[in-house]
């Protein structure tokens, strides 16, 4: 079973600056809530019971923001709100199950999970990527089932405009396993438009195997000088490792550009 998910929060979001000089792009709000939030939520929902959030000095705020237990409960005995005591409530549920772990230099997305190496009990956990959120369906919750049925490692994945694959890692599919799901023969991370071997781009979710740690190990960086976790799945993939595409049925929103950032509150408030 699944029970942990991970959350790369370390990077330094400059396509969000100038907020994200002093602003941890993560808890900006997406219709009032916290962006993090609803991907906590999508957790709780699949049934997740520990969450490891990697976090920066820079990104302290992350944390403070669920640690603020005496300024609560002094609000609290003040004002007998009851809006501020569910706000409380919820906060403090999260707060049961979070852990924080830090990457201080955002060397890649493979270097921010290592951080998590320690923590991971089981033979796979769950990692979702904050900028990434998938609405009208649990995209999480779809991806365990697969990965109890098939025991493997699962990616979720989606059809994306041909002339935009050198912004994303592109999927080479091979044996269709049902309607949404196929079995993954490589990933490439940002492809040149005519060496991409499709138009099935990864979206950040992903069940990853815990033997994904050794193989993050051996990398050098890659791409733009980082670790990416994307090499690292390859290499399990080379070695034989079974890894699934699941087309979700959910609606992708892009929160990482201001654009998307802006679109995610416009289409959430009409839910
Ligand atoms: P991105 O590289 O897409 O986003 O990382 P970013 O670094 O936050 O923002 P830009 O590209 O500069 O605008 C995808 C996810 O991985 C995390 C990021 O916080 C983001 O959630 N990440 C990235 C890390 O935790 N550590 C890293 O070294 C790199």
């Amino acid at each position: 079973m699944i029970k942990q998910a991970i959350i790369p929060l370390a990077g330094l979001g400059t396509r969000l600056l100038p907020l994200t000089s002093v602003f941890a792009k993560e808890l900006l709000p997406i219709n009032g809530r916290p962006a993090v939030e609803y991907i906590l939520d999508e957790c709780i929902e699949a049934g997740i019971k520990e969450i490891i959030l990697i976090i920066s000095d820079k990104k302290k705020m992350i944390k403070d923001y669920f640690f603020q237990d005496s300024f609560y409960k002094k609000i609290l005995k003040k004002k007998k709100d009851p809006r501020i005591k569910r706000e409380y409530q919820k906060i403090l549920r999260y707060k049961k199950m979070i852990k924080f772990v830090y990457q201080n230099k955002p060397l890649g997305t493979g270097d921010a999970v290592m951080k998590t190496k320690k923590y991971i009990k089981s033979n796979y956990f769950l990692m979702l990527l904050p900028d990434d959120l998938i609405i009208q369906d649990n995209c999480s919750k779809s991806m365990i089932d697969i990965h109890r049925k098939y025991k493997s490692s699962v990616m979720a994945s989606m059809r994306v405009n041909k002339k935009t694959v050198s912004r994303w890692g592109i999927f080479s599919l091979s044996k269709k396993i049902s309607n949404n799901n196929y079995f993954i023969n490589d990933v490439i991370e940002k492809p040149k438009i005519n060496d991409a071997p499709s138009n099935k781009a990864v979206i950040g979710r992903y069940i990853l195997p815990k033997k994904i740690f050794s193989e993050i190990k051996k990398l050098k960086p890659g791409k733009g000088g980082e670790i990416h976790i994307t090499d690292a799945i390859q290499n399990l993939i080379n070695k034989k490792n079974l890894f699934i595409a699941h087309n979700f049925k959910g609606k992708y929103l892009d929160c990482g550009t201001m654009h998307g950032y802006i679109n995610s509150t416009l289409e959430i408030s009409k839910l």
